[in-house]
């Protein structure tokens, strides 16, 4: 990765720290490299200010990370209201649609994105704006489903993928033992129809398309941070 982009991570991942951190709140943590970003910007204003926060995080990745950074956890099971969720995505398009699940972590997110009260996306300048299909919707199956969801999915307009990483022989699995997959669309489609016909597949335990989830978008540049979007202005 380069430096502009680190550093534009870590602008955003800066300006949701400062601007919308505050004592006692409850925060949801995503999953990827921006927000590890954001993990140690809270590290650092939680023992500057002497904030008291608990962490609810959405991966097992970034449990580590907030256990490497000192940070307090809890999990969803006690902590079902998050005050804020704090997330990147690997697109955002001009009418701030997120795809999301490019680290795998897809269901949770989007759990805790709806759980929380509050959805505030940290991305560098390369995700915004992107047009719909120029990133594949990355899907949750149950196992046993690798080959029946197949047809459905080309029905949609989508050829189904199943994704490999490395260390391991095999699909990638999530911290919720399934198999991660992505849809590669060569058109665009109406978002909130494509998210409820593959939730519809049996099989599929969820898909990474955010229609209308963000609150607030705040974008990273290698000097500065720009809050893009904000949903309470719409209102
Ligand atoms: C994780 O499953 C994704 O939804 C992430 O939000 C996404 O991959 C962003 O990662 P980076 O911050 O590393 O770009």
């Amino acid at each position: 990765m380069t430096k502009k982009i680190d550093d534009s991570k870590i602008n955003a991942a800066l300006r949701a720290a400062k601007d919308f951190i505050y004592d006692d709140l409850t925060v949801g943590i995503g999953t990827g490299s921006t927000v590890n970003y954001f993990i140690q910007a809270l590290s650092e204003l939680v023992e500057k200010d002497e904030l008291d926060i608990l962490c609810v995080p959405s991966s097992i990745e970034s449990k580590i990370e907030l256990a490497k950074a000192g940070l307090s956890t809890g999990s969803l099971i006690e902590e079902s209201e998050l005050d804020i969720y704090i997330d990147g995505a690997d697109i955002i398009t001009k009418n701030f649609v997120l795809i999301k699940g490019g680290g795998g972590a897809l269901t949770m997110e989007k759990i805790m994105a709806r759980a929380s009260e509050e959805f505030i996306v940290i991305a560098d300048y390369t995700k915004y704006p992107r047009d719909l299909n120029s990133f594949p919707v990355p899907i949750e199956i149950i196992p046993q489903t690798v080959n029946t969801i197949i047809k459905p999915i080309f029905d949609l307009g989508g050829e189904f993928r199943l994704r490999y990483g490395t260390g391991k022989i095999g699909p990638v699995i999530s911290d919720n033992g399934n198999i991660i997959g992505d849809v590669h669309f060569n058109k665009s489609f109406d978002p909130s129809e494509m998210e409820k016909a593959l939730k519809l597949i049996p099989g599929v335990v969820e898909n990474g398309i955010f229609p209308k989830d963000a609150d607030r978008i705040i974008i990273g540049y290698p000097d500065s941070s720009e809050l893009v979007f904000n949903k309470s202005e719409k209102e």
